[in-house]
């Protein structure tokens, strides 16, 4: 971040030039119709304007022709617009199954991560380069809202849901991390740095770090301590339903809808157990509402989905156990 003066932030991630690209059109064609109109408006008024006192203009009365015109052109550009723009947005909604995950923590007024290899960062992330990095975003108190300009990346940062975000760092970098959402008397200050590394870099940055343990195993103690063991057990004999293999998996509910089992549905099912039941189980399970925090519901949900192998949208690098993710950045 140098100190000479640019009217954008570098192009750091594989869909920033992407981004950058519709963003130029839609002002290339904003730029020649602000021209066009405001020019015909001057050209006009001095080619057409009255010479006599008593100059009347012809009385003109409606053009088919030109009608069609300029509805079918604006109606094209519209067009080019939206089918664009609708790609780009598909392109940055869905993240590769292979992606590493990272869990992000908006409070006031910092952003906490979380890697799955149990390394913890404040107002900092870490990832590598050449590695699509998928980040699943939730809030403790109120809206933040999770942006890099460098990645052209802005995610809502929501309590009481998991929102997703996904980018791949094409250039190694420190790059500037904004909460983009007002959030209280310090919201300006809810920054930080997102450090995009080589490969071999951030495998040096994972050594260096001595985390107590991995996300799913921390997952796994709050499994325990919490008691869901008791009732959830892998055997599918105990009062609630086993969670082994059921993350990304339809499951069907009591009343008939089928639901598939993602975070969302997780994180709901955690603090509000009574909202979607499964079929075949009473409705015995208490709330956990208050006595879990973002950072357990987020380790919860790292377990849970270690129980599954090959689930959507969490790949075989990422559902590991140990938080297999960390090496996904050797190719
Ligand atoms: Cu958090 Cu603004």
């Amino acid at each position: 971040m140098g100190g000479s003066f640019t009217l954008f932030p570098s192009q750091a991630s594989t869909s920033a030039a992407r981004v950058d690209n519709l963003y130029f059109f839609m002002l290339a064609v904003t730029l020649f119709f602000t021209v066009l109109v405001a020019g015909l408006v001057i050209a006009l008024a001095v080619k057409y304007r009255r010479r006599k006192a008593d100059e009347v203009g012809a009385n003109i009365h409606g053009s088919t022709a030109l009608e069609v015109i300029w509805t079918a052109i604006p109606l094209l550009i519209a067009m080019v617009m939206f089918v664009w723009g609708t790609s780009v947005y598909f392109a940055l909604a869905k993240p590769p199954a292979e992606a590493m995950e990272v869990y992000i923590i908006g409070k006031r007024w910092m952003w906490k991560s979380q890697h799955l290899t149990g390394h913890r960062e404040i107002n900092e992330l870490h990832v590598p380069v050449g590695t699509p990095v998928k980040l699943l975003i939730s809030s403790e108190d109120v809206i933040h809202s999770y942006y890099i300009p460098a990645f052209r990346q802005k995610m809502d940062a929501v309590p009481g849901k998991t929102t997703t975000m996904w980018f791949e760092a094409n250039k190694a970098g420190t790059y500037q991390l904004f909460c983009a959402e007002y959030c209280g008397t310090q919201h300006s200050g809810m920054i930080g740095k997102v450090v995009a590394l080589e490969p071999r870099d951030f495998q040096l940055w994972l050594a260096g770090g001595a985390p107590a343990g991995t996300m799913t195993s921390t997952g796994e103690q709050q499994f325990a301590q919490l008691g869901c063991v008791t009732c959830h057990a892998a055997n599918d004999k105990g009062r609630g339903p086993s969670l082994v293999g059921v993350f990304g998996k339809p499951r069907q509910m009591a009343n008939g809808t089928t639901v598939v089992a993602d975070e969302a549905y997780l994180r709901e099912s955690i603090l509000n157990p009574q909202a979607k039941m499964v079929q075949g189980y009473a409705p015995l399970m208490p709330t956990y509402q208050g006595q879990i925090s973002e950072d357990g519901i987020a380790s919860l949900l790292a377990y849970i989905k270690s129980l599954g192998a090959n689930t959507p949208g969490s790949g075989p690098t990422s559902s590991g156990p140990d938080g297999a993710a960390a090496t996904t950045g050797t190719h």
